[in-house]
């Protein structure tokens, strides 16, 4: 089995850390992305961009993964035990994949917890806040290693062969509501693959999926996990 996973801000509801869209406090209701999340507001006003993503930053650190990072990192796991394939591309810039044992993991929009150099393109970790005075050795600014909108995702050649090689596509606690990962759907269809939504509510793009599942990642993905494990 070749397995490509694509997962967003849903899974990492349940562990504290604010979804974008949708109904309740999502992040882009509380705040305006055009002034925190583009290259054009961090020119306009560093601080500020600092300030939002220092504050996520600490309710990373201090949060954990859920039931859903674990199943997903035990399917990984499992599939490589039999000889499978899995590719796992995360819109969200949380480590909690990683804390909860995944491997293998394609982060398309960049880490909060490393910074960039603004100058050089160098990239480093970062567990600390940044300012208008964190400098690169080179004299650059430091920025979070974030793809904001307006900037090229990360990675989407080495993406683009994993999802051209996968059977199944599955989509996990996103909105499809940004591009290019809300494409992803379509190429895989083209391609003839099944295609699999799991997340609260239908997505944007919930009818180019054959097989949908509504619930909360914490409870929905573990028992999928255990389906295909037992097929
Ligand atoms: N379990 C499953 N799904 C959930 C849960 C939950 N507990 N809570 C919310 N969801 C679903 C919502 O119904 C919504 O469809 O997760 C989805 C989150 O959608 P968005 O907030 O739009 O997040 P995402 O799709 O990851 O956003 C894509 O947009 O703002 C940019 O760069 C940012 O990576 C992000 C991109």
């Amino acid at each position: 089995m070749n397995l490509f996973i694509l997962t967003g801000a849903g899974v990492s509801a349940e562990s504290g850390l604010g979804v974008f869209r949708g109904p309740g406090a999502a992040l882009w209701k509380r705040y305006n992305p055009i002034r925190l999340a583009t290259p054009e507001a961090f020119a306009h006003d560093p601080a500020l961009v600092h300030d939002f993503y220092n504050t996520r930053r600490r309710n990373l650190i201090a949060a954990s993964p859920n039931a859903a990072h674990v199943a997903l990192a035990r399917l990984e796991a499992e599939l490589a035990r039999r000889g499978g394939a899995f590719t796992l591309v995360t819109q969200n810039i949380d480590d909690l994949h990683e804390r909860a044992g995944s491997k293998n993991v394609i982060h398309m929009h960049g880490e909060l917890l490393k910074a960039r150099c603004a100058s050089c393109g160098a990239v480093r970790d970062c567990r600390d806040d940044l300012s208008v005075d964190s400098r690169c050795g080179c004299g650059g600014a430091l920025r979070p290693h974030v793809v904001w909108f307006g900037e090229t995702p990360l990675d989407t050649d080495e993406i683009y062969e994993a999802l051209a090689a996968a059977e199944i596509f599955v989509a996990i606690g996103t909105s499809g509501a940004v591009y290019p990962a809300a494409g992803f759907v379509r190429a895989a269809r083209a391609r003839g693959r099944r295609c699999c939504e799991l997340n609260l509510e239908p997505s944007g793009n919930a009818e180019e999926f054959d097989d949908r599942r509504y619930g909360a990642a914490s409870e929905i993905v573990p028992s999928w996990v255990e389906e295909i494990l037992a097929r």
